[in-house]
């Protein structure tokens, strides 16, 4: 809001001429910053048409430091002029002299100074006449009283050259009254009351226009975390192919459903305290489906289904362990025991994307849990060619188009590859997923038919997130050092499709 006081002199100034005011003589004359003046013409402007106000700018000469100075000692010539006594001077004396190079020239073109060379003891300088005229300090001392109209504009522009002088432009508002001018100003109504409609004064107000141009209030409300931003996307993907849900909710797992489910051997280093977080309290799951369990345990242990097996002791112990789920792989092997118990087969496509946990070394890019994406598909006769197709499609959604396989390997598929994409900002071929074709060893046990084949893909859901929204960080987007206003501010995702 502009003061008050500069308002009601603004007026008064106004009121008392026949023309109009400029502000800049009103700043001057009431030794205010030009700015304090402008932002009483504003606040005048926004209440309509008390005053017009229209804005001009003028050109005006003023003295540069140099020029200041020159103003107050001389120019330089005049000064090197000055410094030589009758008897001369050396000129290389004259030279170190502080206004010696340019006055040297100066003096030399105005034919002030002469300089004799064939002089004993190196050249000499002299004056060549009595006295001098400094036209270049009176010039300026013009100028920078005011009466700068006298110096014609060649002679400026000279002073200019010299970086004497310069030109600035000044903007200002040329006042005038307007068509409902008064000296008195009310103070407009912001909102339009109830009492004023019942009362009848509204009609005597002055309403403060609607300033369309305004930025509302930022609303109360809850907001995503970027990971669910994206996660809504994937989830987009994977509806708009046709993929059901699965359900994820247990972060807790048996090492049964999460490793011997999946012919993960018990001796497997992944089955380690180093990677996997194993529960304390409650130790141990004891509900499994027994009939299952027996072949599960045949098949670890003497093979069958065509395959060796891995001809060890399995024992129900290691397979009761409760841990965190390593992966949500568990889920699916649940979904496809659940799909295989249901008597006739129908075809599936499963997704999930869900939380998994791992024991693993904190850095950059890691912590002990991450987000998984998961795809299954199951359905008879289906080849590597047809997971390579769907893997296409899925990322072709993702807005990568540029995919190569590599021979890799799980414990639970056969073949296995890893994904890769070409990453056009680092200009190379970036790991972004794992997927293979689920084992026999995995699925006959389970009662799915012979014949059908499931093709399974897994990636995290922090990789893209992080690629997505420039965060180099695992820290900065999952944990206690989050910044929430991070949160509130990043925008909605849009994957590049
Ligand atoms: N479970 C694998 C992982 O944790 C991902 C995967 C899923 C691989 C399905 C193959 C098939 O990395």
């Amino acid at each position: 809001m502009a003061d008050t006081g500069v308002v009601e002199i603004l007026l008064k100034r106004i009121e008392a001429v026949d023309g109009g005011v400029d502000s800049q003589d009103v700043a001057t004359a009431l030794s205010v910053d030009h700015q304090v003046v402008v932002g009483a013409v504003k606040s005048l402007q926004s209440l309509g048409d008390i005053i017009s106000a229209e804005q001009r700018s003028s050109k005006h000469w003023e003295l540069t430091g140099e020029g200041q100075e020159t103003a107050e000692k001389g120019s330089h010539e005049a000064r090197v002029f000055n410094s030589i006594p009758d008897e001369g001077l050396a000129q290389s004396e004259l030279m170190k002299l502080p206004s010696g190079k340019v006055g040297f020239s100066k003096a030399m073109s105005n034919k002030w100074i002469r300089v004799d060379k064939g002089h004993e003891g190196g050249p000499r300088v002299f004056r060549m006449v009595e006295k001098i005229d400094d036209s270049v300090q009176d010039k300026l001392v013009q100028i920078q009283k005011g009466i700068a109209d006298e110096v014609d504009e060649k002679e400026k522009n000279e002073l200019k050259k010299r970086k004497l002088l310069t030109e600035v432009t000044v903007k200002s508002y040329w006042m005038t009254k307007g068509p409902s001018f008064s000296t008195t100003i009310t103070k407009q109504e912001a909102e339009l009351t109830p009492e004023m409609i019942t009362s009848g004064s509204w009609k005597q107000k002055s309403f403060k226009p609607y300033n369309f141009e305004a930025l509302g209030v930022a609303l109360d409300c809850g907001h995503l975390h970027p990971l669910m931003k994206v996660r809504t996307q994937f989830r987009q993907i994977f509806l708009e192919m046709g993929f059901t849900e699965m359900p994820t909710n247990n972060f807790i797992e048996s090492s049964f459903w999460n490793f011997d489910s999946l012919f993960q051997p018990q001796q497997h280093p992944a089955r380690d305290q180093h990677d996997t977080f194993f529960l304390s309290d409650p130790a141990i799951s004891r509900d499994f489906p027994l009939e299952y369990l027996e072949k599960v345990k045949k098949v670890h242990s003497e093979g069958g289904f065509g395959s060796q097996g891995y001809k060890y002791d399995w024992k129900i112990e290691e397979a009761q362990k409760n841990i965190l789920r390593t992966h949500t792989t568990a889920v699916s092997a649940r979904m496809l025991y659940k799909l295989a118990q249901q008597g006739k087969f129908t075809p599936v496509k499963y997704f999930s994307i869900d939380r998994v946990f791992r024991n693993e070394t904190l850095d950059a890019t890691h912590l002990a849990e991450f987000h998984q994406i998961e795809g299954v598909v199951a359905d008879y006769g289906l080849t590597l060619g047809d997971l390579m197709g769907i893997l296409h499609q899925f990322f072709t959604k993702l807005g990568i188009t540029k995919l190569r396989f590599k021979p890799a390997f799980n414990p639970y598929t056969e073949p296995s590859m890893e994904i890769f994409s070409y990453h056009e900002g680092l200009k190379k071929w970036v790991e972004v997923g794992n997927s293979g074709v689920f084992r026999p060893e995995m699925l006959l046990p389970m009662g799915i038919p012979e014949g059908v084949s499931v093709i399974a893909w897994g990636l995290s859901l922090e990789r893209p997130t992080m690629i997505k929204y420039g965060i180099n960080n695992i820290r900065e987007l999952v944990g206690h050092k989050v910044n929430l206003q991070m949160v509130y501010d990043s925008p909605i995702c849009r994957l590049d499709s």
